[in-house]
């Protein structure tokens, strides 16, 4: 019977790929263990694995994980024969990747349109890829070769190549890459250890899936929210706060941040909620969208702060306790100093 063929669209493979930012790679022993393995990591919140070619199971394992979840986006690594290419497809995988520069692995795939990330991490290696057209690379072993040093070296010669480093990334060092503008997303095995798998440590595999993309996404309190109706009520809630605990003070447009912890607005403003509102930093705004939201969080889409045409402040749709949400990617923008308060209120013309 003649194989349908699904085409695949690359482009959006390399797009999730970056949005969920880690890639597990998984070496299975047993079959048994490829649906367990990958419900763990949809739980924790991963809808994405490389299923290594280091064991004989491989083709197995890739072809009952799509059957189960066919919307899991699963790819091939360590993939170094076109014959393993081949297998790999069929069994329903989405991209292919090498860890090295593997030449008839790599013509093979571009004539057949298929997705492949080949393994560089010399400037002779990337040379070679650019020269077949290729931009979005492995890097491995990542943490031996140089780590993020090498691929910004290696990005700056090489504009537009991105890479997706793997080998020794933890979580320890994962936040080093992972925010870089020339990774894609990082790879590895920390979550996903052989020994974990063999031993049916699901739950565990689960949960570290889970720390890793909070560790990505790295939430924390920026600050509380006061709304005040005009600029006079504003200051005046300012200047007290500020007085009573020696509190520095930082200036916007449209409020003030008293000791850093807490925004003062200074004229109402619709999506600070009836309350106030509470803000949250993360690493990365995009990423933080595209996780809450398939967890279900919705957001206001039509309050979004841009600086130039990168977004660092969004709303959640819904208020909590009469609280507008927000989350914030940390950056040096917001407010542009710091000064002692009196500087400022002779800036204002406030005498009182
Ligand atoms: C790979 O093939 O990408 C690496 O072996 C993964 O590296 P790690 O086991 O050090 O995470």
């Amino acid at each position: 019977m003649e194989k349908i063929l699904v085409k695949i669209d690359n482009q959006k493979v390399l797009k999730q790929i970056e949005d969920y930012g880690i890639v597990p790679v998984v070496k299975i022993e047993n079959v048994k263990d490829a649906v367990p393995l990958a419900k763990a990591l949809i739980d924790g919140g991963l809808n994405v694995a490389e299923i290594t070619f280091r064991t004989d199971c491989a083709t197995d394992v890739i072809k009952e994980i799509t059957k189960k979840y066919p919307d899991m986006l699963v790819g091939a690594g360590t993939v170094n024969s076109v014959e393993q290419v081949k297998q790999a497809m069929d069994a329903g995988a989405k991209y292919i990747v090498c860890p090295a520069l593997i030449d008839d692995v790599v013509e093979y795939c571009l004539q057949h349109n298929i997705l492949v990330i080949p393994g560089c991490t010399t400037a002779s290696d990337v040379q070679k890829a650019v020269s077949y057209g290729l931009t979005n690379l492995k890097f491995f072993p990542a943490e031996s070769s140089g780590g993020i040093q090498t691929i910004r070296a290696l990005s700056s010669v090489y504009e537009g190549v991105r890479f997706m480093p793997t080998g020794g990334i933890d979580l320890d060092n994962i936040s080093e890459y992972v925010n870089d503008p020339n990774v894609i997303a990082c790879g590895g095995s920390w979550m996903v250890n052989p020994e974990l798998i063999n031993a049916g440590e699901f739950d565990e595999i689960r949960k570290l899936t889970r720390d890793s993309i909070f560790k990505i996404l790295n939430f924390d309190f920026a600050h509380f929210g006061i709304n005040c109706d005009t600029e006079e009520e504003g200051y005046k809630n300012i200047f007290k706060l500020a007085d009573m605990f020696d509190l520095i003070l930082g200036d916007t447009e449209s409020s003030t941040y008293v000791g850093k912890d807490v925004e003062i607005t200074k004229q109402p403003f619709k999506v600070r909620g009836p309350h106030g509102h509470i803000g949250y930093h993360t690493d990365n705004l995009k990423r933080s969208i595209f996780y809450l939201s398939n967890a279900g969080v919705e957001f206001n889409m039509e309050h979004i702060k841009y600086h130039g045409d990168k977004m660092f402040v969004i709303y959640l749709k819904d208020y909590l306790a009469g609280f507008a949400i927000h989350i914030e990617e940390r950056n040096d923008h917001n407010p542009s100093s710091w000064d002692h308060r009196d500087d400022i209120k002779s800036l204002i013309g406030w005498n009182n």
